[in-house]
């Protein structure tokens, strides 16, 4: 059971454009084992969004095989790459959306409705996810009376609340300044020693890139460099 959580083999991925086709992603191969905590970097339209959707069971490619934890993303019924998201994968966005009528704890518990468990059992959860990224005492408040980085850490609790064996987070420090991008690294990557769980990021910030252990360089859809980083920074709880 050595096999790699992610595995993109031979990946292509066409769009339509009017009567031609728009080629996206060419031919990409790269393996990621569980744990991991990478990124995709690279210049605007060069595939970081394309390559995380197809990951995460939103887009599947056009030729190659997509393969996320055993399962081959291009065969999986609507209902199934519904259960491997619900289940096991969590996302960050860039605008990260949460509902605005519902409070901080609400909105975090909607990731857990669709899973089968009690009222009793979604608390704790929650409120232990609201603890990962220092929120707890913000439960009962609406998102519109929180900060841009308050916000981004609710959707990060949102996204880890299910304890995801994957998390995917798309330009997630667009809209934070410095301090909250760092410490929104920082939760992130604890979370990723403690529980193991997969990170994939898409960047241009480098801020991001400092936090993690492999660069991946898009260009034009192709694997420019896969570097894996050495000389790491320590982490410190300091803030
Ligand atoms: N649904 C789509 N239909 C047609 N073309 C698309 C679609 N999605 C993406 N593309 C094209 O594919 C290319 C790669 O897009 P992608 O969003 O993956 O880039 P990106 O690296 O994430 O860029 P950015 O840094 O701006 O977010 C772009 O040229 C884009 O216009
Ligand atoms: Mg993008």
């Amino acid at each position: 059971m050595d096999q790699n959580i992610i595995s993109i083999q031979n990946v292509t991925k066409r769009y339509p454009m009017g009567d031609r086709e728009f080629t996206a992603l060419k031919n990409i191969n790269l393996e990621f084992k569980k744990g991991e905590f990478g990124g995709f970097v690279g210049p605007s339209g060069s595939g970081k969004t394309t390559l995380l959707n197809i990951i995460g069971s939103l887009d599947s490619p056009t030729e190659g095989k997509a393969i996320v934890m055993g399962k081959r993303i291009s065969e999986l019924s609507h209902k199934e790459s519904a259960l491997l998201r619900n289940l096991h994968i969590g996302f960050v966005f860039q605008v990260y959306n949460l509902l605005p009528i519902y409070t901080v704890y609400e909105n975090v518990e909607f990731a857990l409705l669709l899973q089968d468990n009690t009222k009793q059992e979604r608390k704790k959860a929650v409120m232990e996810a609201l603890e990962w990224v220092g929120l707890q005492d913000m439960a009962d408040k609406k998102p519109s009376k929180l900060s841009g980085g308050e916000g981004q850490r609710v959707a990060i609790a949102r996204a880890m609340v299910k304890r995801p064996q994957i998390v995917l987070a798309d330009e997630p420090s667009a809209n934070l300044d410095a301090k909250n991008a760092h410490g929104i690294l920082q939760t992130m990557k604890q979370l990723n020693k403690e529980l193991n769980t997969t990170f994939l990021f898409a960047t241009h910030d480098e801020k991001v890139m400092e936090y993690l252990d492999r660069i991946i360089h898009l260009e034009d859809g192709q694997v420019a460099e896969d570097e894996i980083v050495t000389a790491k920074r320590t982490l410190t709880n300091s803030k």
